[in-house]
């Protein structure tokens, strides 16, 4: 639901040139039509962040951030789409209309209104069930488990107890209806006798939001029992994956970086040892929605993850994830012991910082554990590791970086700078290099390529559109919005085709701003910046053809894999357009 019509976002974003309002955070210098300067969302340096006056658009080679005037409001300032706008409109004399809400956001912001206060309820009276003497065995559990009674308070910790619908009781007497208790995945709804307690016999954790107010719980079992945990499902105010457990506190620590554990009790025990820098996924692996939250508050994370292979797993996967993002990442070794949790109890808080001050860089560490998964003594797994990690260190687009990485590689694994350096050139050479994206090893590598795959062409024809007005006309005749994988691509593709036909001009950054959100926004930028070589014409309308060829490919699979069955007209359509895709391939495509 957009907050501001398009075209008032338009007025805004066009009357605050993206030069002028960048140049007062960043020290910007031209070079031919594009202004470069050092990147202020990740340390370099050299130069990888452009401004491009022409497109109002900025774009850091280096980290891949990017995105219209707004965007970078958004980032630089942690603005909300909304605060950015009256900033720039202020900045322009523009005069904004007091939001307006629709009956139906109307009754939406109500409707969450309501969710929080069931959770408040529900997280009061699990907390007052601790402290009766119901809740005798549950806070002796905690005790049991070193914590202190300020930490529950801090953390509000409960009991549910073991009738199947007090709580449920409870809040129906306190006038709640059935319709939102069921929205609030607290009770599960059988047909044969109602509702239950989701929650039964178990020490509770409260899950916060930013704001400090309660959005959904977790649930221990007391003593062992399947699960181990039982948390609420996803609700209209439980995002899992835009939720970290303990941000609400860590966000306001004095600590320059954020520790990122896996479970709640590893959290409440590092804030209890000083560690107010603590947050926790919840039950769910990491993704770029947790990542772009860590990056609102830090620009560096420290992984403290179990010490067991799943754990190590688990920080292969999110090493890439939070680079992705923007942010430094360390690893935190827990050995011998099996988790920040036991760490601390075993070894306590001095130990723990020390670890923390020796921390391992996230690169060396892929590397480490890679190494264990080739055969050293022999000659062959030995040219297989180098050559691996040859190619990784490719992943560094910055030569002064690249070369410390491959000096610190060097001084560990036994080979010699310059050796390292020809692997490296030679990777290069055989073209395996990875642009900016650091990639882990662990099983979901094939599965990003395949994602990639797709992606960068028509990422490349996006930017070829955006690039040269005259593209349109030639690759308009062979591809449409729909070709493109559904999502940010496709509505890139749709607004851009759109203005050319209105307009017979495009506008990037008026594309980029129209998505609300920071991430669309960086994501719809990068979609306008895919690196393209200089090419000459008889290359140009060679890589196009490839391009447009892949596109339309892919596009039929995907297509195709979605089918019913029972479409027969949609079998028709893929079975022609596939005749076409033949027909393309022996035609020669021109530029002029
Ligand atoms: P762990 O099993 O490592 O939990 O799972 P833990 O925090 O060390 O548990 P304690 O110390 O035995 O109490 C890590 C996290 O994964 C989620 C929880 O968020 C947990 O804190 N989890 C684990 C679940 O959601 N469900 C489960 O069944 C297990
Ligand atoms: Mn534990």
């Amino acid at each position: 639901m957009p907050l501001y019509p398009d075209d008032l976002v338009e007025e805004v974003r066009s009357a605050n040139d993206i030069v002028d309002v960048v140049s007062g955070y960043v020290k910007l210098q031209k070079r031919g039509s594009v202004y470069f300067g050092l990147c202020p969302f990740h340390s370099e340096k050299t130069p990888s962040f452009s401004v491009t006056p022409a497109r109002q658009m900025f774009y850091c080679y280096g980290c891949g951030v990017g995105g219209s005037v707004l965007t970078f409001l958004m980032k630089y300032e942690n603005f909300s789409f909304v605060e950015a706008m009256e900033s720039l409109a202020q900045r322009a004399g523009i005069s904004l209309p007091r939001q307006e809400y629709s009956p139906q956001m109307k009754q939406e912001a109500d409707e969450k209104q309501r969710l929080f206060q069931v959770n408040r309820e529900a997280g009061r009276y699990y907390y007052t069930l601790l402290r009766s003497s119901e809740g005798r065995q549950a806070f002796d559990y905690f005790k049991n488990r070193g914590l202190t009674e300020e930490s529950m308070r801090n953390f509000g910790l409960g009991y549910s107890d073991k009738f199947g619908d007090r709580l449920y009781r409870y809040l129906k007497q306190k006038g709640y209806e059935d319709g939102l208790l069921r929205e609030s995945g607290l009770f599960s709804y059988r047909e044969r006798d109602g509702a239950h307690d989701r929650f039964w016999n178990r020490a509770m954790f409260p899950i916060m939001d930013v704001h400090s107010k309660v959005i959904g719980f977790g649930g221990r079992v007391m003593g062992d029992g399947e699960p181990k945990y039982l948390n609420s499902p996803e609700t209209k105010i439980f995002d899992k994956s835009r939720n970290l457990y303990g941000l609400h506190i860590a966000r306001t620590t004095k600590r320059p970086q954020l520790i990122l554990c896996e479970g709640y009790m590893d959290v409440i025990a590092l804030h209890q040892a000083g560690f107010d820098n603590a947050v926790a996924s919840l039950g769910t692996s990491l993704t770029g929605g947790h990542a772009g939250l860590l990056k609102r508050y830090t620009k560096e994370v420290y992984l403290s993850y179990d010490s067991d292979g799943a754990g190590v797993k688990a920080a292969l996967r999110a090493i890439p994830i939070l680079k992705d993002a923007g942010l430094t990442v360390k690893v935190i070794s827990m050995q011998p012991y099996k988790d920040p949790d036991e760490f601390i109890k075993a070894l306590g808080s001095e130990e723990y910082q020390r670890r923390m001050d020796q921390a391992e860089n996230s690169f060396l560490f892929e590397i480490r554990i890679l190494k264990q998964s080739y055969d050293l003594g022999d000659p062959e797994g030995k040219t297989a590791f180098y050559n691996e990690v040859a190619r990784k260190l490719l992943g560094f687009a910055e030569e002064l970086e690249r070369n410390n990485y491959i000096e610190a590689v060097a001084a560990e694994y036994q080979i010699g700078f310059e050796q390292l350096r020809k692997l490296v050139i030679s990777a290069a050479a055989r073209g395996s290099a990875l642009p900016k994206k650091t990639q882990s090893p662990s099983s979901n590598r094939g599965q990003k390529k395949k994602e990639d795959g797709i992606k960068q062409p028509e990422k490349l024809l996006l930017t070829w559109l955006a690039e040269d007005v005259r593209m349109f006309s030639v690759i308009s005749r062979y591809i449409t919005p729909e070709d493109f994988s559904e999502g940010i691509c496709q509505k890139t593709a749709e607004a851009l085709f759109g203005q050319y036909k209105s307009e017979g001009e495009i506008n990037p950054a008026k594309i980029v701003s129209s998505f609300e959100n920071e991430e669309e926004q960086r994501e719809a930028a990068s979609l306008f910046h895919a690196q393209i070589g200089a090419l000459t014409k008889a290359d140009m309308e060679k890589a196009l053809k490839e391009t447009v060829i892949r596109v339309k490919a892919g596009s039929i699979n995907s297509r195709l894999a979605r089918l019913d069955p029972a479409d027969m007209a949609g079998l028709q359509q893929l079975i022609s357009d596939k005749r076409q895709l033949e027909q393309l391939e022996k035609l020669h495509i021109s530029i002029e």
